[in-house]
């Protein structure tokens, strides 16, 4: 039992360990569950934050707790990165090795430097208070990719920034300093949260999955999936699409049998996970068995709120007809056969912008942000 709230849990494979991370320490177990070694990664300003003291911080350090907001393995090197809520979201760097078949962490390297790091601006910012889901990515170097629920304070005071993409400088001290991001407009912050669930990363994308509102103007929510491509460092590529997790009761046609329950929308997504599926699930979706397919956990909300009521139901998306729906999303919108306007959407982080189609001189092309609304009910697995 651990001693308050799990904010985090990751396993290390080559030594069966696994890490849990609460407020202000991180337990390594065993595959016994036994505690084999604590980082203590908080409260600032106490001496018992022993890797506190790694970071190069200016002026008086206030006494601050740390929540580990991220926690999460390289996936080239033996290394475990953590981010917490203190000093604005800065994250740590722990080096493991393995001695006599026991993973022991050899060092700890605070991934910040004082230098490029500023209130509108802050490249070794990663972890937000409200929520921040990060996948990181071997390239030439590690990519961090990093979804954060921000609001108006937290935005003004070193951004965590909604997306952005972090290159790991190879000096390891820190992030660097120019990067791409995503932020929601000012004016919306306070007013438009966006909840990140969870994230992966297959073949040549990483996604985020959010509960948001479904637009600036409608008070009720939604699931989206977000996706990034991993060839760019840019956010060029950047695409949304509405998941939709719906229960359809069969109809009864028979006179005398007038009972119809209502269909049910699962609107706002509580857990995901994203694994390949079994032969019959594969077949019954009509996907491969060795398709990657997102099985989320989604709740039916109270009204115009993300809480949820106590009815869930299990969805199970195939990556490939996510791709595919973004990918008709983009051709509609870029199609020479449209003649009606189309907005490109998300209106939370851009001015109204229409689709570019041909004839259109507007110089904008396709492969900037949509906001596509997909039915895509694929898959109903259980409902309580
Ligand atoms: C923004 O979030 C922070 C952290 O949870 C909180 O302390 C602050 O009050 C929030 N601001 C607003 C305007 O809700
Ligand atoms: C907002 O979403 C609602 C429901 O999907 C829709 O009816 C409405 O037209 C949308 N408004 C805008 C401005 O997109």
């Amino acid at each position: 039992m651990a001693e308050g709230n799990i904010q985090n849990i990751v396993t290390y494979e080559p030594a069966d360990a696994i890490f849990v991370a609460v407020r202000n320490k991180i337990y390594m177990l065993n595959s016994n569950l036994v505690i084999l070694s604590t980082v203590v990664t908080g409260p600032w300003g106490s001496d018992q934050c022993k890797i506190c003291a790694k970071c190069q911080m200016k002026g008086p350090m206030n006494f601050e707790d740390t929540d580990n907001k991220v926690l999460v393995m390289d996936p080239f090197e033996h290394w475990l990165y953590s981010c917490g809520t203190s000093q604005h979201g800065i994250c740590f760097l722990h080096e493991i090795e393995i001695q006599s078949n026991i993973a022991v962490i050899k060092e700890t390297t605070c991934l910040y430097s004082a230098q490029f790091n500023k209130p509108y601006e802050c490249p070794d910012c990663i972890a937000s208070a409200l929520g921040t889901r990060t996948v990181v990515v071997d390239k030439s170097a590690s990519y961090f990719y990093v979804a954060s629920t921000v609001n108006r304070s937290i935005a003004e005071t070193y951004s965590p920034k909604s997306v952005s993409i972090r290159r790991l400088k190879s000096t390891r001290d820190g992030f660097d300093h120019s990067f791409h991001h995503l932020t929601v407009l000012p004016e919306y912050q306070d007013t438009y949260p966006i909840n990140y669930v969870y994230s992966f990363n297959d073949q040549h994308f990483v996604y985020f999955l959010t509960v948001q509102r479904e637009n600036l103007s409608f008070k009720s929510y939604h699931t989206r999936i977000v996706r990034l491509s991993i060839e760019d460092n840019d956010l060029q590529k950047y695409r949304e699409l509405n998941l939709d997790c719906r229960f359809e009761y069969k109809r009864r046609r028979r006179r005398g049998l007038a009972v119809n329950p209502r269909d049910v929308a699962f609107n706002v997504l509580q857990a995901a996970h994203a694994t390949k599926p079994g032969s019959k699930l594969a077949q019954e979706i009509s996907a491969r068995e060795t398709d990657l397919v997102l099985f989320g956990v989604f709740a039916e909300s109270h009204v115009d709120s993300m809480m949820p009521q106590k009815n869930s139901a299990v969805c199970a998306f195939p990556l490939s007809m996510i791709n595919q729906a973004i990918d008709n999303g983009m051709n509609k919108c870029c199609s020479s056969n449209v003649h009606d306007k189309m907005l490109r959407g998300l209106m939370f982080y851009q001015h109204t912008e229409y689709c570019p189609h041909n004839g259109d001189k507007t110089g904008m092309h396709c492969e900037t942000m949509i906001h596509l609304v997909s039915k895509q009910f694929i898959s109903k697995l259980g409902i309580q």
